[in-house]
């Protein structure tokens, strides 16, 4: 099940997709007290969620913050990975549920103009060090950095302004030397790292290490 609000024709077709901004904890707490989530999940003897959606935006320092932006970004990076952790392992009781946050080195080193994403990311990791802590039967956790990837974000941190992103050049470089990791090869590697026996081992973990 893939929620996103866009739909994707790369996914197989036994795949469901669900439109939902997860940017509105609003729409996403309704759609969670809905049955979907509880029916797709009922005969699961594992079930395994990655939380992917995230944006970087807002970029800038404090006085260029757009404060509807600011709050987009916190509901989407940390409120809607949060309520999907929590409902799910709601859901499956003692089964096992393995749960990974898409974190970014960005939660674990501060850069000028990403101190959003920065806090976001970092509150991703916090999340699985604590909910590891509270060793719940079934449940895994692990927040994942995945590395540098050759998405639509990095095209947009490339045309960011360096007034707002002063490091742009770092990620310009990256992308002109090949540096950047095809989409494909990181969702083979996350998916390996997902199902693989050590996962959960690490609440916080970087993919490049491994
Ligand atoms: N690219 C990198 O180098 C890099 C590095 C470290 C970490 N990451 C992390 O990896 C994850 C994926 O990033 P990406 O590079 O693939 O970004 P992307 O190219 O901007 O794609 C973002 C993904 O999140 C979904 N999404 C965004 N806003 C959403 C919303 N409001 N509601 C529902 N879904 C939403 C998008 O689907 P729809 O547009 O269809 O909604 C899309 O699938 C993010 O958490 C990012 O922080 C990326």
């Amino acid at each position: 099940m893939g929620l996103a609000r866009g739909q994707s024709d790369a996914l197989s077709p036994e795949s469901r997709q669900v439109p939902i901004d997860l940017g509105s904890t609003v729409l996403l707490g309704d759609w969670l007290r809905g049955p979907q989530l509880q029916a797709f999940l009922q005969d699961a003897d594992v079930a395994l969620l990655i939380n992917n959606a995230g944006m970087v935006q807002p970029v800038g320092a404090l006085f260029d913050q757009n404060p509807a932006q600011l709050a987009a970004s916190v509901s989407l990076n940390i409120a809607a990975p949060l309520m999907l952790s929590a409902s799910v392992a709601a859901i499956m009781k003692d089964r096992e549920t393995r749960i990974l946050h898409i974190s970014s080195g960005a939660g674990r080193n501060a850069y000028p103009g990403w101190s959003v994403y920065c806090a976001t990311k970092a509150a991703l990791d916090h999340h699985a060090r604590a909910v590891a802590l509270d060793a719940a039967p079934g449940v895994r956790i692990c927040s994942l950095a995945p590395g540098v990837i050759d998405t639509a974000m990095q095209a947009q941190i490339r045309a960011t302004p360096v007034a707002r992103f002063p490091i742009r050049q770092r990620f310009v470089d990256l992308k002109e030397s090949g540096g950047l990791v095809s989409p494909a090869d990181c969702a083979r590697a996350v998916v390996g790292y997902l199902l693989s026996e050590r996962f959960g081992e690490k609440a916080v973990d970087d993919l490049r290490g491994v």
